[in-house]
């Protein structure tokens, strides 16, 4: 690694709370985390990206020119995405060698996606010697997500990978992309992210039928109120316009208008260092996504039941896109592995399924090193 020029690395993210609302507009709390992608790049003078992995045996040549027609590639679809997103925004591509090294688990729902997506553009930006916006690369590589790799989401991934920051969490208005950086101060609790390990491949189909009930539910309501999103009814508003709704929009409607408020609370909490409050609203999240939005499935609720029976346990909920990946528990620091112990076993015997707990700070977004 000692041969590349720069060291680029994007982070994978969680979420305190705040889910499934970034595409209707809401505001969101999540963190970069250390688990990250890491980009090791240098110029070679050709007119191709050279991709390798550090855990894969793959190797995979994108021809500059040709960048569009690389859809649906096994390995290197989420570079070719970026790169040509970042191309097409009019940026410069100068050929490279990429060596990727991803520490975030795949699939796991703390987005390893985003932190390849991120962590490409600011290597391709890097290599050109362009200023990072780190904005514009988190937009760009959201745009990779949904037009290249088919997944329509929302910016919070993104944004998370790229703008991070060490020790606090992110309160991102999706609407308008201000974001306000709050300490993560719990006291006497930690977060503990669990993964129920459930291989999940209905995510996409499923993630994009969701997007697009909302999506009708807001056409339907805006003929009785003037919103421009779902995130601006409020929860009073939603009392009287959702009856007019078709059941299942209108479930879908309700979890978007109370999560967005459990949003609200949780920064008030979080400011007043009232963890137990912060506690319940995860519970109240979780209960929502399974009742109202119908994104977990029987793993990550078993997953989340043990953890909440824990009695040092103040909150825990299913976090990311859903149907699996990983829970995040807020545990009091010193009954950490015997909480572990606990929902190991709970869930083993529950489902069969054994839990994977993995340890990660709240970090930067995007770092670069120069390797010289
Ligand atoms: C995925 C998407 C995000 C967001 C979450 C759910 O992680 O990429 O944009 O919608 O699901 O909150």
């Amino acid at each position: 690694m000692n041969d590349y020029r720069y060291k680029v690395t994007a982070a994978g993210r969680i979420n305190i709370i705040g889910e499934h609302i970034d595409y209707c507009g809401g505001r969101v709390m999540p963190a970069a985390i250390s688990l990250k992608n890491t980009v090791y790049v240098r110029p070679n003078g050709t007119n191709t990206i050279n991709l390798s992995w550090t855990t894969l045996p793959d190797k995979v040549t994108l021809d500059i020119d040709k960048l569009e027609s690389y859809k649906g590639l096994k390995c290197g679809n989420y570079q070719a995405g970026s790169a040509y997103m970042w191309q097409r925004a009019g940026h410069k591509i100068t050929g490279c060698d990429m060596l990727h090294d991803c520490t975030v688990p795949f699939g796991s729902g703390l987005s390893s996606s985003a932190a390849i997506e991120v962590s490409t553009i600011a290597a391709l930006a890097t290599i050109a010697g362009e200023p990072l916006n780190k904005v514009e690369i988190a937009l760009k590589a959201q745009q990779a997500e949904r037009e290249y790799a088919g997944v329509n989401c929302g910016i919070m991934d993104q944004f998370a990978s790229a703008c991070g920051k060490k020790d606090s969490v992110m309160l991102l208005d999706c609407n308008t992309l201000n974001c306000e950086y709050l300490p993560l101060r719990l006291g006497d609790y930690s977060l503990v992210i669990t993964n129920c390990n459930k291989p999940h491949n209905l995510i996409q189909s499923k993630y994009n039928e969701r997007r697009s009930e909302t999506e009708d539910a807001l056409k339907i309501l805006q003929r009785s109120v003037d919103i421009s999103c779902l995130a601006d009814l409020s929860l009073m508003q939603s009392k009287s316009y959702t009856e007019v709704l078709p059941p299942v929009l209108k479930k879908r409607a309700e979890h978007v208008v109370g999560e967005c408020n459990r949003v609200r609370k949780a920064t008030i909490a979080l400011k007043a260092g009232n963890i137990e409050a912060l506690g319940k609203l995860l519970n109240e999240s979780h209960k929502s996504l399974k009742e109202l939005y119908e994104v977990t499935g029987r793993e990550p609720d078993a997953l989340v039941k043990a953890a909440q029976s824990h009695p040092y346990c103040l909150g825990s909920r299913l976090m990311g896109g859903g149907f699996g990946g990983c829970t995040i528990s807020l545990v009091k620091s010193d009954c950490i592995d015997e909480f572990k112990e606990f929902v190991y076993n709970e869930y083993f015997s529950e489902t069969g399924y054994k839990a994977e707990f993995y340890d990660a700070d709240i970090s930067d977004g995007i770092t670069v090193t120069s390797t010289f």
